[in-house]
Parts: structure tokens; sequence; C-alpha cells
């Protein structure tokens, strides 16, 4: 049987590439989304790959999108909490919205994703949780305390999970990307981007793809031995 896969943000972006990547290990792949409808029927029309949508920030809603994916699907065996927002801004400009948004969706959501399928996983002794944090989690970046602040809370929540999970064969391990050639990059300022780019040593953004390739690895029936782990995939721009 194939294992159910749910990636949360997985219509779009990096989390799309990834919901293609385990598709094409041999997973049965679920994507969740919040945004757009009409994108999401779209993807699912281009990739066979089902879409449930609910909001990440929603403990609540978490609880039931996942209990209706098992319904429909079976147990979630991999969980990837990809799904993230950006909300820019210096300090001095920042709201008090902002911050709580972007904590709400990109940590608050690995805790209710997480709270939503690790038992199951744990009683059955097999599972694979891989957070996506990023490179601005590990180094911090200008106009994102908001974001830098979630993103880093993914790496702590990362290795304490995964040494509540290592008795009971649930691995859980993160990946920080760098700079990738998504539509959340691309709403960097141009002349901003330009110097982030010009300080990535390969010269050039990144594919979601190579983030994806990642994740295969971190999910692999080979992978048991990894748990609490960083992966950095950013071109070079951050040696952690
Ligand atoms: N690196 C280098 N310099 C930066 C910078 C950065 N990341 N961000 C801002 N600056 C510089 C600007 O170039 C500018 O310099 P000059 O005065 O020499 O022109 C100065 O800081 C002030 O910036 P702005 O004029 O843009 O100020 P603002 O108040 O209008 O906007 C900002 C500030 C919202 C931070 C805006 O600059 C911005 O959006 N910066 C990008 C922040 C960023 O990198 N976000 C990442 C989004 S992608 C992501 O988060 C995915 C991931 O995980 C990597």
């Amino acid at each position: 049987m194939a294992r159910v896969a749910l990636v949360t943000g997985g219509t779009r972006g990096i989390g799309e590439a990834i919901c293609l990547a385990l598709r094409d290990a041999g997973c049965a792949v679920i994507a969740n989304y919040v945004g757009s409808e009409e994108r999401a029927r779209a993807f699912t029309e281009r990739t066979g790959i089902p879409a449930y949508r609910w909001n990440v920030a929603d403990h609540q809603a978490c609880l039931d999108g996942v209990a209706a994916v098992e319904a429909a699907h079976g147990p979630i065996e991999i969980l990837v909490n990809n799904a993230g927002i950006t909300r820019d801004a210096t300090l001095l400009k920042m709201s008090f919205e902002m911050w709580k948004e972007v904590i709400e969706v990109n940590l608050g959501g690995c805790f209710n994703m997480a709270k939503a399928v690790f038992p199951g996983m744990r009683e059955r002794q097999w599972g694979r949780i891989v957070n996506i944090g990023s490179i601005n989690g590990q180094a911090g970046q200008i106009g994102q305390v908001n974001y830098a602040a979630a993103k880093s809370g993914i790496h702590g929540f990362t290795k304490a999970l995964a040494q509540e999970g290592a008795r009971f064969g649930v691995t859980v391990n993160a990946i920080a990307p760098g700079y990738i050639d998504t539509d959340m990059v691309a709403a960097v300022p141009a002349n901003v981007l330009e110097k982030i780019v010009a300080r990535i040593p390969v010269g050039r953004l990144g594919q979601a793809q190579e983030i994806a390739r990642g994740v295969v690895f971190l999910c692999g029936e080979d992978a048991g031995f990894v748990t609490g782990s960083t992966l950095s995939i950013n071109g070079g721009q951050h040696m952690y």
C-alpha cells in the first residue's frame, strides 16, 4: 500500500513541487491549501492530487481536516508542514497583526498539524514529519522579525518533537530553504532581491524541485536514522 502523505500549502510553489516529488516516489499524496479554490481545482486537474481546504492556523480546522482526509484516504503517515506566509516590514512598521498572523500560520500551523497526526503515527510505530523552515530562521533577515522568529521556532519544534517520536519510529526533520524561485520570493522588491542573489555563492535562486528532493530523502523508508536534523538547501548562502 502506498503511504499517505499530506502536504500543507501544497497547491503552489515549493508545496506543489513536494507533492509531485512524493507522488513520483510512490506515495498517495493529498494537498492542503487555504487560498484560491480555483487554483486548487486546476492543480487537482493537472496532477490528479486531491486538495482539501482549511487554515493551518485554526487548531480545530486541522483536527477536522485530518479526520476528513483519513476517512477518505487512510491514515496519514507522512506530514510535510510547508504552509507559510510573509508579512514583511521592519519592526518600526510591523503591526501586531502582521506579527501574530505569521506566527500563527507558520509556527502555530506546525503544532496544529502535528497534534492531529502524531498520535496515529506513534500508535502505528511509523511516521515522517518534515517541517519547512528557512534560511531566515537560521540567519535572520531585515524586515522579517515575525517570519524569522516563526521559522526559527520551527527548528526548535523539530528537535523537541524528534526526541518524542524517536522511540516510536516517527522521525521529525526540518529543511531550511534559501531563496527559491517562487511567488513569495518574487514579491521581494527587485532592488533588494538583486542584493540577496549577489550573496548566494551558487549565483542563482534555487528551484522548488531542489527542496522537494530533500523532502523525499527525509521521508524515505531508509531514512529512519535521520531525525532532529535540519537540511539546509540554500546555494551556500548560509553555512550553519
Ligand atoms: N538584504 C539587503 N539589504 C536589504 C534587505 C535585504 N534582505 N532588505 C532591505 N534592504 C535594504 C534596501 O535595499 C534598502 O537599502 P538602500 O537604502 O541602500 O536602498 C534599505 O534596506 C531599506 O529598504 P527599503 O527601502 O526596501 O525599506 P522599506 O521600509 O520600504 O521596506 C522591507 C523594507 C519590507 C524589509 C523590504 O526591503 C523588503 O521586503 N525586503 C526583503 C525582505 C526579505 O528578504 N524577505 C524574504 C521574503 S522570501 C522568504 O521569506 C522565503 C524564505 O524563506 C527565504
